[in-house]
């Protein structure tokens, strides 16, 4: 399973670079916006930090704008893919991309229907986003599960990667569903080393071997 993060943030993108578990990194506008930098700049420093896919977001809504920003931000790096709407200018975009080699993310995907749309029209990974459809009161892990049983009946290569991620049982259950890739936020990733066992096992390690006395080194 390939985790990524998601996030702008330059700070928390290195930090999770230094435990070497980090596969990639996905952005959005969102993300982009509260950062208050320049976007080329900040996708050239995140791009020295990781050597793995970069999720950059498209604007454009009509095929034709997708296209020219898509291949402005595939030409900036071959780490880079490009991110575009579940809307079906994109997917008329998506096609045209795909064709000239280059890695579509589709995001905002909310149904398999969408799913299966976005695999069929060659995408290299869909986007599901379950935490905005827990707020709504859908189960959002039902929708990797679907769509995770429709790519392996018809062996697409499209990756699943979950996304809208808020809480590690998010990420647990998206492992055991087997989905591709999980993007973090990096408030998730903080709340994975959480448990009041290991704090308070590590507590007594500690306390106990102070009262040994004894010199590791
Ligand atoms: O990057 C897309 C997605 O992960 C956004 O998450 O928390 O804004 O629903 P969220």
């Amino acid at each position: 399973m390939k985790f990524f993060i998601d996030s702008a943030n330059i700070d928390e993108i290195r930090d999770a670079a230094s435990m070497g578990v980090l596969d990639g990194v996905t952005t959005n506008p969102s993300l982009v916006s509260k950062e208050g930098r320049n976007y080329r700049e900040l996708l050239d420093e995140i791009l020295e930090v990781v050597d793995g896919p970069i999720s950059a977001e498209v604007v454009a809504t009509d095929k034709e704008g997708i296209l020219k920003e898509g291949r402005a931000l595939a030409a900036i790096h071959e780490n880079i893919v490009v991110k575009i709407p579940l809307i079906p200018e994109g997917i008329k975009a998506l096609n045209v991309l795909s064709d000239e080699g280059i890695k579509v993310n589709v995001t905002l995907c909310f149904s398999p229907t969408q799913a299966l749309i976005a695999a069929k029209a060659g995408a290299a990974y869909i986007s599901p986003f379950v935490g905005r459809l827990d707020d709504i009161s859908h189960d959002g892990m039902d929708l990797i599960e679907q769509i995770v049983t429709i790519y392996d009946n018809y062996a697409f290569d499209t990756e699943v990667l979950v996304a809208s991620i808020r809480h590690p049982l998010h990420l647990a259950q998206a492992a055991e569903m087997g989905a591709d890739v999980a993007t973090i936020p990096y408030s998730t990733i903080t709340k994975i080393f959480k448990h009041p066992l290991t704090d308070s096992g590590l507590e007594r390690f500690l306390s106990d071997w102070k009262e040994s006395g004894q010199q590791l080194i």
